[in-house]
């Protein structure tokens, strides 16, 4: 048996790699690297010790990199067909399981789990077992693999029947439904998730809570963890990489740029937000909507910086909504915008030099989750931010735990409430806000990402 092991000592699974390909005009593959913990995580260990990341194709580009054998080291992607990945990603896992940790369905008239519903899981399985196949090629004998996301609940349980000589680790990057939510899911569904989580050594969450909610569900529908163990890693900001990359000149150019659109002299609230169900932009505009409605002394004297890009616009409830978010910015510069003053200053072009322009000027930090697994712009605008940001953050963001101390925190429904804390954080003095920030750049800090993958690697080696 031992020849047809593999060589990888440390092995990461996710949907979304740390690469991406284009295919250039020319015919020509242009390869594009993505941010992110994982990624910073990853990296401090390398290809040549062994480390190596496997993903899926995503996207054409992708494909054609796969077709062509083009890719980096430490990186395999799967070319798994592509209207299995489509109903696994789009139907099953961003449709169903986000859903149900996030609490989005509309109860009165959804979900259906019907017949398309199992067809789809299906794919769902047949994407999962792809992973489990790769990883059990790749790894070297008593390697460690660590598999991530909602995307991949059944590997860890399909990988060990592969290979029971490897650690393995799953990481749920998300929040983790109650009990009686996730139930909604068939019972034999739900039973699939939880065993095939099982199957790993040891489970990672991002907070207490979200832990606690997952031993809770399997105590109920599965007779408890078994021997798997549980750990909480809190994921925090990479401060070096943030202070550092803020200061280069695109960040300067992009901040020139949108000290014009916000002009003189004016107090800014910034958010940044992939267009997500979950990250409750609209009920933020209509917190703005009613702090400018309510209390006209900071009209004129305040603007709203919202950047909301694109995200899973294959799926049409995420169309809509950002359709829905435009429409609101719009009528709230219409209501109260006059010739020198704009209100709200939206983009929805992805751009993470302006994302960190917008950081360095905020004054106000607005993050209001209907829920979030953790929520790094949390952690981030603290540390960039030139004079010191308040955090206005919902109870319902998992970074509540680590920074709620020194936030301005909203109950993220409430839209009285929100426009009242929006008031409460502009009024804070200069002195207090850079106190408060400096202790919520610290909190938020406390892990960066290297950090938490380490310890993560550790804690399976041991
Ligand atoms: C969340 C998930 C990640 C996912 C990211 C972006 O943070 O936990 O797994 O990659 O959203 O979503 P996308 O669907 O674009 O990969």
């Amino acid at each position: 048996m031992a020849s047809s092991f593999g060589a990888a000592q440390v092995l990461v699974a996710s949907n979304r790699g740390p690469v991406s390909y284009e295919v250039r005009q020319d015919g020509s593959l242009h390869a594009k690297r993505g941010g992110g913990g994982l990624v910073s995580g990853l990296s401090a260990i390398g290809p040549d010790a062994g480390a190596l990341w496997v993903c899926s194709a995503l996207g054409d580009g992708d494909r054609e990199a796969v077709r062509r054998g083009v890719g980096e080291d430490g990186v395999r992607m799967l070319d798994v067909p592509a209207d299995v990945h489509a109903d696994a990603y789009n139907g099953i896992a961003n449709s169903v399981l986000w859903f149900v940790h996030h609490m989005l369905y509309q109860t009165p008239v959804e979900p259906v789990f019907d017949g398309e519903f199992r067809r789809q899981w299906a794919s769902y399985e047949a994407y999962n077992r792809a992973f489990a196949e790769a990883l059990a090629e790749e790894a070297a004998e008593g390697a460690v693999a660590i598999v991530q996301d909602y995307h991949l609940t059944l590997v860890p349980g399909m990988l060990r029947e592969l290979r029971p000589d490897l650690r393995i680790g799953h990481f749920s990057h998300t929040p983790w439904a109650p009990v009686d939510y996730f139930r909604m899911l068939p019972d034999d569904i739900a039973e699939q998730v939880l065993r095939g989580m099982l199957g790993a050594d040891r489970l990672g969450f991002l907070t207490r809570r979200w832990a606690d909610a997952f031993t809770a569900c399997c105590e109920a529908l599965v007779g408890g963890l078994g021997g798997t163990e549980i750990g909480v890693h809190g994921l925090g900001a990479d401060a070096d990489f943030l202070r550092k990359r803020s200061h280069e000149a695109d960040v300067d150019e992009r901040m020139a740029a949108l000290r014009a659109e916000i002009g003189e002299g004016r107090r800014t609230i910034v958010r940044v937000d992939r267009t997500e169900l979950s990250k409750n932009i609209v009920r933020g505009l209509l917190a703005y909507r009613e702090l400018l409605a309510g209390r006209p002394e900071w009209r004129e004297r305040v603007v709203h910086v919202a950047f909301a890009y694109p995200s899973r616009q294959d799926l049409a409830v995420y169309r809509d909504y950002t359709a829905e978010v435009r429409r609101v910015a719009q009528e709230i510069n219409a209501e109260f915008g006059t010739a020198g003053w704009t209100p709200v200053v939206l983009h929805v072009k992805d751009d993470f030099a302006r994302s960190l322009a917008a950081y360095r000027l905020a004054d106000v930090a607005l993050v209001n989750p209907i829920r979030d697994g953790m929520n790094l712009v949390a952690k981030e605008v603290p540390v960039v931010s030139d004079e010191g940001c308040v955090l206005v953050l919902s109870r319902e963001a998992g970074a509540y735990e680590e920074l709620g101390e020194d936030a301005v925190v909203v109950n993220p429904y409430d839209v009285s409430g929100t426009a009242e804390a929006l008031h409460e954080a502009l009024s804070v003095g200069a002195g207090e806000r850079a106190e408060r920030s400096k202790r919520l750049a610290a909190a938020g800090t406390a892990l960066p990402p290297a950090r938490w993958f380490l310890e993560q690697l550790d804690a399976l080696r041991s």
